[in-house]
């Protein structure tokens, strides 16, 4: 082992070493350590128990059984039962800047692997495996999952769960023998199963500790796993979930896997989330639009569902304009047929009973308005009663034979056929090009059950279908922007973010909600690409009731919307709308580019937010009461973020109607501001305010020493 090579891959607070050998082997993924590292892999060689294999065996970037590792392999397949067990040799190693590329190859069993390993100056890691096959006989990949080392003082785990209108819900466990697995099998990222998960140092937590966050980019069924084994070393995998037979590559084919993004940072999770998204601005967006302000929406669903008048609708976008609302968007209900959630999926054509002189005039209005207009698309899905499915029954993703349940009454169209993918693009192609849309928001409302194509299982196929479907949407009408919704956020994942400009979180505008929802996304995703909209008063999904302040403020730090129907309101909320969009949009430049800080609590029943902006100058803080507060007084808050010498101003800038009446006196800041250096900002910091349960208040912070 000791005629190794030892690489590095350096980013600015992290660095990678690999020794290179018949193998390669992460001998270091964290803090960046300088100086020669010639006898690192001597330092770490390992000593031989009795009871075990002879020898050492490495644990490569993928574990194979053949060399004698337990842990569960890399790559799983066959050739009709043989060339099950391959022993990869590593022939060439090339690095580029950033980038490591590792090709390995067993010659017996005629496959090769390219690793892709890359690690970029925001400290995201980046890895992927290429499987070859090179002989005659067809090779079926059961698995070939990325695999990254972690340290033994990895010890606890924050892992998602969730639900339709409950998305992005933490948790907190050891992580002991016997490791953690998750499993989706939901046919789309899924609400339950978010593919990303934070390893870290125990009891670390938004400021200390150090912690390994994992991001498995890809929109269809996935396996994470993190296992202690045995011996005690530990490591994080992630995978596609193949179907059986699924995958099986001809000679000459080759198959990748999506991306496994990673990250380690010392400075606990917001350090992490620091990382991811700085790399999501930087190079996951579409970079045309990165440097566009997001305009505020007006989303008709919760306001009209499917009850749709031209006339009513443009009452509606005159009003939203009044209230400072950039963006009209038209959801579901527009096309023929489509009176409420059991027929037309499919029928792409515009509902001539509902908007008899078309959908220009309307599209005309809102873009006279000075708004953009965008329209609700969900491409993928049919209903047994529409048209299409009368005309092409073909066309269902099925399994022949088997009856399938629906989901929101529909089904899933095929997408590997042919001519059912360019039926979709051309009615989508067709709209786009017939009218000034400058925004599609693409829903998907059901899981799938029988991915099955010519009576074969196509997950994965479906997946990349979807994926070439919008790819192709794009090239035909670049400057058309896309938000990926599924059922609120059941697609949300790097993969689609490459392709879309926008997430719609979740179908739940509930503020109290939202401040946990937001909250679970923010550690991987940055505020510009959360849909956030402020709903009715009476919310639609939890039937509770929340004051516009609360509501305003929860929206507002994400890209953010209206999500009902102006016409109705009263004047009061309307005023509570423009006052939060006229907010929004002062802040929107510091919100959207800033460094978002979840802030430490002195009680759980506060949630803090801070933006402070990169070059330290302003910074925007959120303190939402979740609960009633657990003591009379109410603690401090400190921000972190700022520049420690730098003297700043400190105002509250909105805080509920009735702040001043729920004590007998609210601390002297809230009322005449104060200046504080940086430091005691975030060493000290100020006396919080007291506040009734499920509201929030607003700081602004203004550098005034330069
Ligand atoms: C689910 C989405 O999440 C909603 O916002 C809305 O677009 C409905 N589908 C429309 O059917």
């Amino acid at each position: 082992m000791n005629t190794k090579t030892v690489l590095e891959l350096n980013g600015t607070d992290s660095q990678l070493v690999l020794a290179c050998g018949d193998s390669a082997e992460i001998l270091h993924w964290g803090k960046p350590v300088a100086g020669d590292k010639t006898q690192a892999v001597l330092a770490l060689r390992r000593p031989v128990p009795y009871g075990r294999l002879d020898n050492d065996v490495a644990m490569t970037l993928s574990p194979e059984l053949g060399r004698g590792v337990f842990s569960s392999p890399g790559i799983e397949g066959h050739r009709d039962g043989l060339d099950w067990a391959p022993v990869f040799t590593l022939n060439h190693v090339e690095q580029h800047d950033d980038t490591l590329s590792l090709e390995s190859a067993d010659e017996g069993a005629g496959l090769t692997l390219l690793t892709e390993l890359s690690l970029d100056k925001h400290d995201v890691l980046k890895v992927r495996h290429t499987l070859t096959n090179n002989k005659p006989s067809n090779y079926q990949v059961n698995r070939l999952a990325n695999t990254l080392p972690l340290p033994a003082r990895a010890g606890e785990l924050m892992t998602y769960h969730g639900r339709w209108v409950h998305e992005f819900q933490t948790v907190r466990q050891p992580l002991l023998q016997g490791g953690y697995q998750q499993e989706n099998r939901r046919g789309r990222t899924s609400h339950e199963h978010y593919p990303a998960l934070v390893a870290g140092t125990p009891h670390f937590d938004e400021m200390h500790g150090e912690v390994w966050g994992f991001h498995f980019a890809w929109s269809g069924n996935h396996r994470l796993r993190v296992d202690v084994k045995t011996d005690g070393r530990r490591i994080m995998q992630a995978e596609e979930i193949y179907l059986p037979g699924e995958i099986a590559l001809a000679e000459g084919e080759s198959l990748t896997t999506p991306w496994l993004y990673a990250s380690y940072s010392a400075n606990g999770l917001n350090g992490m989330s620091h990382h991811f998204h700085d790399h999501v601005r930087a190079t996951i967006l579409p970079a045309d639009f990165a440097q566009k302000p997001r305009p505020i929406h007006l989303n008709t669903w919760e306001g009209i569902y499917f009850d749709h008048n031209p006339g009513y609708i443009m009452e509606m976008a005159t009003q939203s304009a009044a209230m400072g609302v950039e963006r009209f968007i038209i959801d579901d209900g527009w096309f023929r047929g489509r009176n409420g959630d059991k027929a037309a999926l499919g029928d792409w054509f515009l509902d001539e009973g509902k908007y008899p002189d078309g959908l220009k005039p309307v599209i005309d209005n809102v873009n006279r308005l000075g708004m953009e207009f965008g329209l609700w698309f969900e491409p993928e899905m049919i209903n047994k009663d529409s048209d299409l499915y009368r005309e092409h029954p073909e066309w269902l993703l099925a399994v022949d034979g088997y009856e399938q349940p629906t989901g929101r009454n529909q089904y899933v169209i095929d997408l590997q056929n042919d001519e059912a993918f360019a039926f979709l693009f051309s009615r989508l192609d067709h709209f786009l090009s017939t009218y000034n849309i400058a925004y599609i928001k693409w829903d998907m409302n059901r899981e799938i059950v029988q991915p099955g194509h010519l009576g074969k299982a196509a997950g994965h196929n479906q997946t990349e279908r979807y994926y070439a479907l919008v790819d192709k949407v794009r090239a035909a009408h670049p400057n058309v922007e896309i938000e990926s919704c599924a059922a609120g956020g059941g697609r949300i994942d790097f993969e689609v973010l490459k392709r879309t400009h926008r997430f719609w979180t979740s179908d739940n505008n509930d503020a109290l909600e939202r401040q946990h929802i937001q909250r679970g996304m923010s550690y991987f995703f940055p505020p510009e690409v959360m849909g956030s909209h402020i709903g009715a008063a009476h919310c639609h999904s939890t039937r509770r009731r929340h004051s516009i302040a609360f509501r305003g403020l929860t929206a507002l730090f994400g890209h953010m919307g209206i999500e009902l129907d102006p016409v109705k309101e009263s004047q009061e909320e309307k005023q509570g709308f423009e006052r939060y969009i006229a907010l929004h949009k002062s802040l929107r430049p510091l919100l959207h580019s800033g460094k978002t800080w979840r802030v430490p609590t002195d009680d759980a029943a506060h949630q803090i937010l801070a933006v402070v902006a990169e070059d330290k100058s302003e910074a925007v803080v959120q303190i939402a009461q979740l609960a009633m507060p657990t003591n009379a007084l109410s603690g401090h808050v400190r921000i972190p973020g700022l520049s420690p010498d730098a003297l700043y101003r400190v105002e509250l800038i909105d805080a509920p109607e009735n702040f001043n009446d729920i004590v007998n006196c609210q601390p002297a800041w809230t009322q005449e501001g104060c200046e504080l250096s940086g430091e005691w900002c975030s060493t000290v910091g100020l006396t919080m305010p007291i506040l009734d349960a499920e509201t929030a208040v607003l700081i602004a912070l203004k550098r005034i020493d330069a």
